[in-house]
């Protein structure tokens, strides 16, 4: 059952409707977070879970993603001429990661039409989708968890955050089983964004998936679900309820830290944290962020 996962593939083609007009001539996965673009925590995950031939799946704006993964001469000399050896670093890193390969998806018709769009790059093998605008702490990794419960169970695994039940029907929620591992549990059924009140439970699927080759099969007979868009949760729910397509559907219960930086509150609220932690920026704006909440926010009814 072993098999080696070496590639991944980032969706970043979708429309960023949440986050207009920011988003209307830039991906939103080019947005910074502190002074990275979210794409790059992205890649920099996969790579740290040994995934380093990346995909990445473009829509109408590529340009600022395809250059930010390639090399800048002009600011690279510019930085050499000044002896700039931290910055010229700072620019450097994202060209060095991975292997770094683009498709284009054409129209957005969903999360599994950009998944299928990676088939003629993946062949036969497993391999990992992270979504580019959903951002998983370093310091609670998961994408190799879920590889491990892949080597063990075949299948495909997908990873899942318990939510308020209030806010369910923004996710595809899962359908579970325990099993013996804690952290791991089987999926008997999946529904994308739910009605509020008909959930089957309270974990919702989060952006990152590793995923069984004969998904693309299930993926090309996929119609149309919610939003008029192919969805990657119903192709996922065929696999579920039928193990002999292409195995099993395990769930690995994700209780780390995440944001999803589509979304404009959890978007604040990465860079917030981050930039706090930051050794370089955090003992500043700490103190600021103190005084900040005593003078502005304690006091100011809610
Ligand atoms: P979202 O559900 O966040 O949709 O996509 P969206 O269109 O990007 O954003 P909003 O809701 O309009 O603000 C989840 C992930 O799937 C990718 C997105 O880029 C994001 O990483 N995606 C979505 C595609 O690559 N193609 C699509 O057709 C849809």
């Amino acid at each position: 059952m072993r098999s080696i996962i070496s590639k991944a593939v980032i969706p970043a083609a979708g429309l960023g409707t949440r986050f207009l007009p920011a988003t209307k001539a830039t991906p939103k996965e080019m947005l910074p977070v502190v002074d990275k673009p979210a794409i790059q925590y992205v890649v920099e995950e996969a790579v740290a879970a040994g995934l380093d031939d990346v995909l990445m799946i473009t829509g109408r704006n590529k340009r600022p993603l395809e250059d930010h993964f390639d090399r800048n001469y002009e600011l690279e000399s510019a930085l050499r001429r000044k002896g700039d050896a931290d910055r010229l670093a700072r620019v450097q890193e994202s060209t060095d990661l991975a292997t770094i390969h683009y498709v284009r998806q054409g129209d957005p018709r969903g999360l599994g039409h950009a998944v299928l769009c990676a088939a003629p790059h993946v062949g036969d093998q497993a391999f990992a989708v992270l979504l580019g605008d959903d951002l998983i702490d370093p310091r609670d990794p998961l994408l190799s968890r879920m590889i491990d419960v892949r080597a063990r169970h075949g299948g495909s695994v997908v990873a899942l955050l318990e939510v308020d039940p209030a806010q369910s029907h923004l996710y595809g929620c899962a359908a579970v089983e325990a099993t013996e591992e804690g952290d791991v549990v089987r999926v008997t059924g999946l529904v994308e964004k739910p009605a509020p009140g008909t959930a089957p439970s309270n974990y919702a699927v989060i952006g990152r998936y590793v995923l069984d080759p004969g998904l693309f099969d299930v993926l090309r007979r996929t119609e149309p679900g919610r939003g008029g868009e192919i969805q990657l949760t119903d192709a996922l729910q065929t696999q579920a309820v039928d193990e002999k397509i292409c195995g099993p559907v395990h769930g690995v219960l994700f209780r780390g830290r995440r944001y999803d930086t589509g979304d404009r509150s959890d978007y604040l609220r990465a860079i917030v944290r981050l930039a706090s932690e930051r050794e370089d920026l955090g003992p500043e704006f700490r103190g600021w962020l103190r005084e900040f909440v005593r003078d502005e926010i304690d006091g100011v009814a809610p």
